[in-house]
């Protein structure tokens, strides 16, 4: 090799080495974990928001006589399905949905057990963990009559749980239950009014909840996968439109306290079930002679639900459906007493609002008063706050005919997100999301003064300040280049002298100034200084 060729061989050489460099590093990135699609980690300082805006919800709905209900996050997928409908956006493609599998089925290898296997599955059924659906029942009467034919299967498959997936993915056999990952909580609060038998308590049932919800949507500025909702609801025999104007009225307390910009309130009236059937039909009749105009959603909801159709933000459609019949026309005598009542009640309580016929909302249980309302810096996505009234809602799921319901969902992303814009969401970085940094970095030196450091911690933290204490020994530089970047408002210093003479040494950070004091002194100037 002459010497061109060798510097060419070495660079084709270095070339691989880059080559395979990159690709080990892109093998090790793709190691790394990351949130899934839609989903995301709120961290500090933004979570310190998210607690503010959560304690003013607690405090303004407690002062209005609203009790915190949890919930689970999961619950029967049918219980969505006959409440927020199985035609919405919601059930038909955005629920994170799966089969349960009970625990009391056998995962240890059945060499030779098939049968007794395929008597257990027959044992479940009966008993209720495995659901005694047409289709596993046929597909246990399968197994029991086909035993000769499937056994040789069984040799290949050496675990029970392979055997389940087997009956799961050939015969759609379902093990458990099926369940979802809750798309809205309306549904599990009157879930739980229902199966507490809370009807027998006095009065009106005010409860409120927080917590993530799921939908499977596309992902984009205040729009995720999971996602937060504070909500409430009131449950009880009257459908006084006072208090449809108070659960408003609660809203824009809460609203106010947060100083949320630019929220404006929008209602409507979307009938009942004497009024609305025709109101549909007559929609559904204008929208066929138009159909051919309509973008391929709407002309879908014409059958499956024409009242979506007035939601569409398609450029196209705005022409035609501004000249739709509106719902305000066709409203029966009492529905529209109630909706002229309810706009009476927000007056009197000093409450703007816009009409808006077009609010018809994305689920199914509504009737009568619907409501919305959107605030500034939220792009598309600017529906901060949605609800209505439910009144059939609790008959349907089996409760008591005559209870009625009415409720809203703040989306808690897109409020944090709208303080945020308007620098409301201000908030220094620090320890644990708290505003600002600790209130004492307490420095120590040598084994003694560590102990010493940890007694004075416990005192400080008993008194309420917030302390941040190095766990190890650091060099004096290092310790207090620390307590700078944490933004700490002061430093304590204990080292020998400090010991040797029972003070300690304060240093403010902001100027540099320092002093040696004794303990209650120093209590009494950080106190000072926490006023100040
Ligand atoms: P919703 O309109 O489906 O109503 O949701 C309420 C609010 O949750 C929306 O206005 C929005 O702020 C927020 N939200 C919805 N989807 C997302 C998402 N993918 N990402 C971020 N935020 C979202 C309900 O859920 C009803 N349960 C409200 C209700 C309670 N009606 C009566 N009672």
């Amino acid at each position: 090799m002459n010497e061109h060729d060798q510097e060419k061989a070495r660079a084709i050489e270095e070339s691989r080495r880059l080559r395979q460099e990159k690709k080990a590093a892109a093998i090790q990135g793709s190691h790394q974990f990351r949130a899934i699609k839609g989903v995301r980690d709120i961290l500090p300082p933004e979570s310190a928001l998210w607690n503010r805006v959560e304690q003013s919800a607690r405090e303004v709905f407690d002062t209005f006589g609203f009790a915190e209900i949890r919930l689970p996050v999961l619950e029967p997928t049918n219980l969505f399905a006959r409440s927020v409908g199985q035609e919405t956006d919601i059930v038909s493609k955005e629920m994170y949905t799966f089969i349960d599998r009970p625990t009391e089925l056998r995962t240890e290898p059945p060499f030779g057990e098939m049968p007794a296997y395929v008597q257990e599955i027959g044992r479940l059924m009966e008993s209720g963990p495995i659901p005694r659906t047409e289709s596993n029942l046929g597909t246990l009467k399968y197994l029991i009559d086909a035993e000769k034919d499937i056994f040789p299967i069984e040799e290949k498959l050496t675990k029970l749980d392979r055997l389940t997936e087997y009956l799961f993915q050939l015969h759609g056999f379902q093990l458990g239950d099926q369940v979802s990952l809750r798309p809205e909580a309306t549904a599990s609060v009157v879930r739980a009014y229902i199966q507490h038998g809370m009807q027998t308590l006095p009065g009106n049932v005010k409860l409120y909840y927080t917590g993530p919800m799921f939908r499977r949507e596309r992902p984009q500025k205040g729009r995720y996968r999971q996602f937060y909702q504070i909500g409430a609801e009131v449950l009880g025999t009257s459908d006084a439109p006072g208090i449809d104007a108070e659960v408003i009225e609660m809203l824009m307390r809460l609203f106010e306290r947060l100083k949320l910009k630019g929220a404006v309130l929008n209602i409507n009236s979307i009938g009942d079930k004497n009024c609305r059937p025709a109101y549909v039909e007559k929609l559904r009749a204008e929208l066929q002679k138009v159909r051919e105009h309509l973008g391929e959603d709407s002309k879908r909801r014409i059958e499956t639900n024409p009242l979506r159709v007035l939601d569409s933000k398609l450029e196209s459609e705005q022409g035609i459906i501004e000249k739709l019949p509106r719902i305000a026309e066709h409203l029966c005598a009492d529905c529209r007493a109630h909706y002229g009542e309810v706009k009476r009640q927000l007056g009197l309580r000093g409450i703007a609002y816009q009409e808006n016929w077009r609010l018809v909302r994305g689920l199914d249980y509504y009737m009568r008063t619907t409501f919305e309302i959107t605030a500034l810096g939220l792009g598309s996505q600017n529906a901060v706050c949605g609800g209505g009234r439910y009144d059939g809602l609790v008959e349907l799921l089996g409760g008591p005919a005559a209870t009625k319901g009415i409720g809203f969902a703040i989306g808690t992303d897109r409020l944090v997100l709208s303080l945020q814009e308007a620098g409301e969401g201000e908030t220094q970085g620090g320890p644990a999301g708290k505003a600002g940094g600790p209130d004492v970095y307490l420095a120590w030196f040598g084994a003694a003064a560590q102990s010493a450091a940890i007694g004075l911690a416990r005192h400080l933290r008993d008194a309420g300040f917030v302390v941040e204490l190095p766990a190890v020994e650091m060099k004096f530089g290092k310790s207090l280049g620390l307590a700078d970047r944490l933004k700490a408002r002061h430093a304590v210093i204990v080292g020998d002298d400090e010991l040797a003479a029972g003070v300690f040494t304060v240093k403010r950070l902001s100027d540099g100034t320092q002093q040696k004091l004794a303990e209650a002194e120093l209590f009494s100037y950080l106190r000072a200084a926490r006023t100040a």
